[in-house]
């Protein structure tokens, strides 16, 4: 068990487990999006380290660049979305990878979407770590999901509670007890 802030975290996913399943999915994306040039877009800050392996796993050579938005504070969602920095990048034509941490509410992924659709890319493909799908009240098609997770707060693996948590290589989720 784990203690940040007020809050206790027991382990969830470990490493292992986590490795295992982005070598999936890497594999999986070099076979779709083979011969083609993909931009990869992360999402910053929470997609940082799924991003890193998972780009790696991946053997189609492609760019990668970041958006970084934000919307929670402290452990729920706010339901706004602001961005912070956006795409430099010229994706216009361009086959798109958005690469998230975890899909929750939607209202992020569906800001992001309605953000990079008018600058035209030629397609859009959704890749995320973890999906709430009990939290979910937006409707959007996902590509990729790592795990599909209940609907209690994690951290761990660029996922964080407060700003704190990020850096821990593994998943913990919230001890309710
Ligand atoms: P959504 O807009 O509600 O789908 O939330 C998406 C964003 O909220 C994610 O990109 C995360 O940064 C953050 N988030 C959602 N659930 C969790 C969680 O359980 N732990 C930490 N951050 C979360
Ligand atoms: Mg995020």
């Amino acid at each position: 068990m784990i203690e940040i802030k007020d809050k206790k975290f027991i382990p969830f996913i470990d490493s292992s487990q986590l490795d295992e399943r982005i070598r999936e999915m890497g594999k999986e994306i070099s076979e779709n999006f083979n011969g083609k040039e993909p931009i990869i877009i992360g999402v910053l800050n929470g997609a940082f380290m799924f991003l890193s392996d998972l780009s790696k796993a991946i053997s189609v050579s492609a760019e990668v660049s970041f958006i970084k938005i934000s919307s929670y504070q402290g452990e729920s969602s706010t339901g706004k979305v602001k961005q912070l920095f956006g795409l430099e990048k010229d994706i216009e034509g361009r086959e798109v990878i958005i690469v998230e941490d975890i899909v929750d509410t939607g209202l992020s992924m569906s800001y992001l979407l309605e953000t990079i659709s008018e600058k035209k890319p030629k397609n859009i493909t959704i890749v995320t770590l973890l999906h709430k799908p009990e939290a979910l009240i937006k409707d959007i098609k996902i590509d990729y999901i790592g795990f599909s997770i209940p609907n209690k707060f994690v951290v761990g693996y660029g996922l964080d509670y407060d700003g704190l948590g990020r850096n821990l290589a593994e998943i913990y989720q919230l001890k309710t007890d």
